[in-house]
């Protein structure tokens, strides 16, 4: 029977274990947007995680979406990245990059005054983003024109190709969770026509555009991908994610991707569903489950054959020995919400491990 201690070989990259870490938004990097060694401190203290998917990473200027999260795009962050990725190799560990474009959810007073993008004018309601300037509502977005898609997936392009010279095992581009590209496939927040709205194959069209550009620079098998079909954070919502869930796990057999990694539900329990059993039904490839895991039901879905590997979030954030933790059934710590965005040390590279 499989269990969460067993190897599993995700295309190209081999784990010791299945007990991945989710990528955490930390926003310990500088305001230049710059990784820091605190950072890779925070990393390597995680390399026994069977893979590490570190943070949403700006692929371009100008997208930010968190006060302080990390970019690729410039020299700086790939020595900064450099760093982390030196790090978690040389404590033994593998490391992805998650690379994003944070859409609508990117707010002005973080982006010198620029008004965020999106595929439609609809802003994100009934939540608020932290600025240097405290809480601000989100802004009503500019909807992009058709023209301006190549430069999008130029710059996740470009973004791989300076995860690669960071020194990255891979990347995950983050197609979840309300940013740009999950924008433009759940049907709430796209209402264009032309080839990026509409049908379901019109508004993945730009995923899957990434997807290729991706892959042309890493081999699609060092490439992962994140899905959040359920999720209606950040204002998403889909009139049928089950059934973009199945066309996607059907379309994605095509690109021979290293993992689809799966977010369950939906944070704020708004929508209803099973993703996971139509995406193994129809999806070819290694599937990596997250959202609410406990070590006993990963453990279930891994030897029931439902998932190849699950991600853990908040159980990473506050245990930098996970594995360890759950191979000795020893008592996890507790995740402090109050440090997840904070500067500094406290509450990012303090949590101790077992026997410290
Ligand atoms: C502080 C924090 C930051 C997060 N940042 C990201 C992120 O950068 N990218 C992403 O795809 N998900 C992000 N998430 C979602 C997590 O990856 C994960 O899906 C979520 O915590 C649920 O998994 P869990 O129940 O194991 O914690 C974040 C969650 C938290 C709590």
């Amino acid at each position: 029977m499989t269990s969460l201690f067993n190897p599993l070989t995700f295309g190209a990259t081999s784990a010791p274990n299945r007990i991945f870490m989710a990528p955490l938004t930390r926003c310990r990097a500088d305001a230049a947007h710059t990784p820091t060694a605190l950072m890779a401190e925070h990393y390597a203290q995680r390399a026994s995680a069977g893979l590490i998917i570190a943070e949403a990473t700006m692929v371009m200027a100008g997208n930010s979406a968190f006060w302080m999260e990390p970019g690729i795009y410039n020299d700086a962050q790939v020595a900064g990245w450099k760093l982390t990725t030196d790090a978690v190799h040389a404590a033994g560990g593998r490391i992805f990059l998650q690379i994003w474009h944070g859409g609508r959810a990117c707010h002005p007073l973080l982006n010198d005054g620029v008004q965020p993008v999106a595929p439609s004018p609809l802003a994100i309601t009934g939540d608020e983003v932290h600025t240097p300037q405290g809480k601000q509502p989100y802004v009503m977005p500019r909807a992009l024109r058709d023209d301006e898609l190549p430069g999008i997936v130029a710059g996740f392009k470009k973004a791989a190709e300076n995860a690669q010279a960071a020194g990255f095992d891979g990347v995950e581009v983050h197609g979840a969770n309300g940013y740009l590209l999950d924008e433009f496939l759940r049907d709430g927040a796209n209402q264009r026509s032309g080839a990026y709205g509409g049908p379901v194959e019109n508004r993945a069209r730009l995923m899957l555009e990434v997807l290729a550009a991706v892959s042309s620079v890493w081999g699609s098998d060092r490439v992962g991908l994140r899905l959040s079909p359920l999720n209606s954070y950040n204002s998403m919502i889909d009139s049928d994610p089950v059934g973009l869930a199945t066309w996607l796990a059907k379309r994605l057999n095509d690109f021979g991707l290293a993992y689809l990694h799966v977010m369950r539900g939906d944070f704020f329990q708004q929508q209803q569903g099973d993703v996971l059993t139509p995406i193994r039904a129809h999806y070819k490839g290694v599937l990596v489950g997250n959202m609410g895991y406990t070590a006993d039901e990963a453990a279930k879905a891994i030897a029931d054959g439902k998932l190849d590997a699950v991600a853990f979030g908040t159980g990473f954030l506050a245990n930098p020995d996970l594995p360890a933790r759950f191979k000795a059934g020893a008592p996890l710590n507790a995740p402090n919400p109050d440090t997840f965005y904070s500067p500094g040390a406290v509450g990012y590279t303090d949590y101790p491990a077992l026997g410290v």
